[in-house]
């Protein structure tokens, strides 16, 4: 039996895109097997493996460093980690912008080699060519506009895109570009509330926001944002909501274990292992007796 054949029904591109005007669609990152098999549990339609990778389990300051490698063998971990939901492996800097064979290679490899679903890649009009080459492939897109954090120092920082009536224009360009290049959703992100909603309306593809309100016709969050993964001096963006704080669950419960080693409560009996019956008498008089190299070096005579 496949390991998708079981009873949790799996979403599909023609799933989601149906969902398109009905119930909200629920998008969250995860970048291993564990985190993976958590987000499918709680029932979410896609499991984004973002290049996000980069920031909050890499340590890098930007998106830009992650590689194509590293983004196929993480979504390789959250495909073995998941029954039910939908999943997308973002494409990273510079493995779609090259030249249209390469990024059908790229996205290539996130179906082949690590059986991922569809690819996401970031921008609008100037990418519609290169979504439309992968989708003629025969591999599902999704688009990204907004925020794209690929292209943050052209954007000038991490700042909300289309607040004027023309930048708004620009976005709802890019998103048109994408739908009619075969993208069947897109990710906006950081793009003011009416701006998404308008733009959701006038798509027939599903919008899966981040930080552009409750008008989209789905959500996305990182997975370190929506458990409180990290420490209390971490920044966290506006439009994130927490709910759960597991950095303080964990730093709390790591304390507990350094207490109880150094005051010797852990581990206690029922964590321990015991010898066969009989045996422990023997224990000392066995223990005492010469070992093999000192009777063979002539140290000791033997019995
Ligand atoms: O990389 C990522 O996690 C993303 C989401 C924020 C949409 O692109």
């Amino acid at each position: 039996m496949s390991k998708h054949s079981g009873k949790k029904t799996r979403r599909t591109v023609p799933r989601i895109r149906a969902r398109k005007g009905k119930k909200p669609l629920t998008m969250v990152t995860a970048y291993s097997y564990a985190q993976a098999r958590l987000v499918d549990e709680a029932g979410v339609d896609m499991i984004l493996v973002g290049d996000s990778l980069a920031n909050v389990c890499l340590g890098h300051e930007t998106t830009l460093p992650v590689t194509v490698e590293q983004m196929v063998y993480h979504t390789a971990a959250v495909v073995r980690g998941t029954e039910r939901a939908l999943v997308v492996g973002d494409m990273p800097f510079l493995s779609y912008n090259v030249s249209i064979p390469a990024a059908i290679e790229n996205a290539g490899r996130f179906l082949k080699e690590a059986g991922a679903d569809a690819v996401k890649l970031e921008g609008g009009v100037e990418v519609a060519d290169t979504v439309r080459a992968i989708v003629r492939a025969g591999i599902p897109v999704v688009g990204h506009v907004g925020l794209t954090p690929q292209t943050v120092s052209k954007l000038g920082g991490f700042k909300v895109q289309g607040r004027s009536a023309v930048a708004a224009r620009h976005l709802a360009d890019a998103t048109a570009a994408l739908e009619d290049a075969g993208a069947f959703a897109v990710v906006m992100e950081c793009v003011p509330s009416d701006v998404a909603g308008e733009i959701s309306q006038r798509l027939s593809i599903p919008t899966i926001g981040i930080g552009a309100g409750p008008q989209t016709d789905g959500q996305v969050l990182v997975f370190h944002d929506l458990l409180g993964v990290g420490r209390e001096d971490d920044f966290t963006p506006r439009f994130v909501k927490q709910y759960a704080n597991l950095g303080k669950l964990a730093i709390e419960a790591i304390q507990s274990f350094v207490s109880e080693v150094q005051e010797r409560s852990f581990p206690a009996p029922e964590h321990g292992f015991s010898m066969s019956e009989g045996e422990e008498v023997k224990l000392q008089s066995v223990l005492s007796r010469p070992t093999r190299d000192q009777v063979a070096d002539g140290w000791v005579a033997s019995e």
